[in-house]
């Protein structure tokens, strides 16, 4: 049977760095054979559609609290062994050039292809193999055994890097939950995350005739030690709401809950309102409410609460409280999400309670790691799920 030092499964974002920095670290003290296995025609195929085609590389505000996960600490070792600025350093030295988009979301000027290029460059020392599908892992007495269709292959240790389910067009495959089961690791059932939520026509309603407007917006979710509460653009679509702020709430709401939407964060309505009454209220509901919102939306609003036409002076308190709550607590309740097609990531995985933080390993399986979105710690919106590939991977890298 073929042998490897190390096989690693999956040529994308961690896998592609793990490869590298393993041979980073060993440089000049003797050869490892590794071998990255990949049953795509070309590697990082989702670096490439990543962040529009620009790649959010990584977010300068990486810290644990930014990560979803059963054990929201278990990503701290390895952010903190592998930081956003070692990233940066990295992609600084191949003269990549970058950007700050918002809220600390780093995006090359030129192309998604530069990362890749870049993560290629520093694996040269390992074998890439593509159209090689893993079929599945086995132990043996010393290792693993890997099954692919051209034949298997022998290894010391072996590197789940297959990544979540999202977008099953591009490679997805729960074969890394599979390998992960068979060795007696637990896993946190997947679900799919920064994805487009689907809505219950009465809301299809109001956001059709809108599709295309966008406004920024707090979108909110659970209570307490639960609450996630996100405020960046919201975007009415035909099929309902769509936009970052929508996305970053999809990765924590579960079937049958509802979401809050402020549609105006910065605007007290209920007061703004009583304060322009007060001023003489000449003007129509719509014209007040379009102080603070698109005009569009704000006729939207008062036709759906039948004030279109209807002025400001002749309404009561209840009325603009009612004007009020439909814009700063606006609370709706999705009918599903649009799944693994189009979401981004995965939510859920390997359970990190399986495997040690410092080093990525198995804890019950010598020999056997599991990084990036195959394991159970999934980022926000914005540059976090590929510094976490990098961390992880960086993390598995210095104990191979
Ligand atoms: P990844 O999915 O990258 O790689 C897994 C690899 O395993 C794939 O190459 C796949 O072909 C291979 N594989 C699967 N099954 C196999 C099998 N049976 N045999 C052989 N190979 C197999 N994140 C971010 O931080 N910034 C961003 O800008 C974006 N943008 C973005 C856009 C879109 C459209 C998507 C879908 C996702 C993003 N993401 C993102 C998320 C990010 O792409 C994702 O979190 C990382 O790619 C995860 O890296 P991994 O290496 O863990 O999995």
């Amino acid at each position: 049977m073929e042998q490897a030092d190390t096989v690693i499964l999956g040529a994308g974002a961690a896998g592609l760095f793990c490869a590298g920095t393993i041979l980073e670290r060993l440089q000049g003290r003797g050869g490892q054979r590794i071998v990255v296995l990949d049953h795509a025609r070309a590697p990082g195929e989702k670096i490439r559609i990543s962040g529009g085609g620009r790649c959010n590389f990584t977010n300068l505000a990486t810290a644990p609290d930014r990560f979803l996960s059963q054990n929201p600490r278990f990503a701290a070792s390895a952010l903190a062994g592998f930081a956003a600025a070692d990233f940066v350093a990295m992609v600084d030295r191949a003269g990549i050039a970058w950007h700050e988009k918002t809220l600390g979301q780093l995006f090359c000027d030129g192309s998604a292809r530069q990362i890749i290029d870049l993560l290629l460059h520093r694996m040269r020392g390992a074998e890439l193999r593509l159209d090689s599908a893993v079929e599945s892992v086995e132990p043996l007495a010393e290792g693993f055994r890997i099954a692919t269709p051209r034949g298997p292959l022998q290894a010391r240790r072996v590197v789940v890097a297959t990544g979540g389910k999202s977008i099953p067009k591009m490679g997805a495959t729960g074969i890394g939950y599979d390998i992960a089961r068979r060795f007696g690791l637990d896993i946190v059932e997947p679900r799919a995350g920064l994805v487009p939520l689907t809505f219950a026509q009465q809301d299809l309603d109001l956001c059709r005739p809108l599709a295309g407007l966008s406004v920024t917006a707090e979108v909110g979710h659970g209570a307490g030690r639960t609450r996630a509460l996100f405020r960046d653009g919201l975007l009415f679509t035909h099929r309902g709401l769509s936009g970052p702020a929508i996305l970053q709430i999809s990765s924590f709401w579960r079937p049958g809950e509802t979401i809050r939407v402020d549609l105006a964060p910065d605007a007290d309505i209920a007061a703004g309102l009583r304060e322009l009454r007060g001023q003489g209220g000449r003007v129509a509901v719509a014209t007040a409410l379009s102080r603070w919102l698109p005009a569009r939306l704000a006729e939207a609003i008062c036709a759906e609460l039948e004030l279109a036409g209807a002025r400001l002076a002749d309404q009561g308190n209840a009325t603009l409280d009612s004007i009020a709550n439909r814009v700063n607590r606006w609370h709706l309740r999705p009918v599903g999400s649009e799944g693994w097609r189009t979401a981004e990531v995965t939510v859920g995985g390997v359970d990190t309670r399986s495997l040690d933080s410092r080093s990525m390993q198995a804890k019950a399986v010598p020999g056997l790691y599991c990084i990036g979105e195959v394991v159970d710690v999934t980022g926000w919106l914005g540059g976090y799920n590929f510094q976490w590939a990098w961390a992880s991977a960086h993390a598995a890298a210095q104990a191979i």
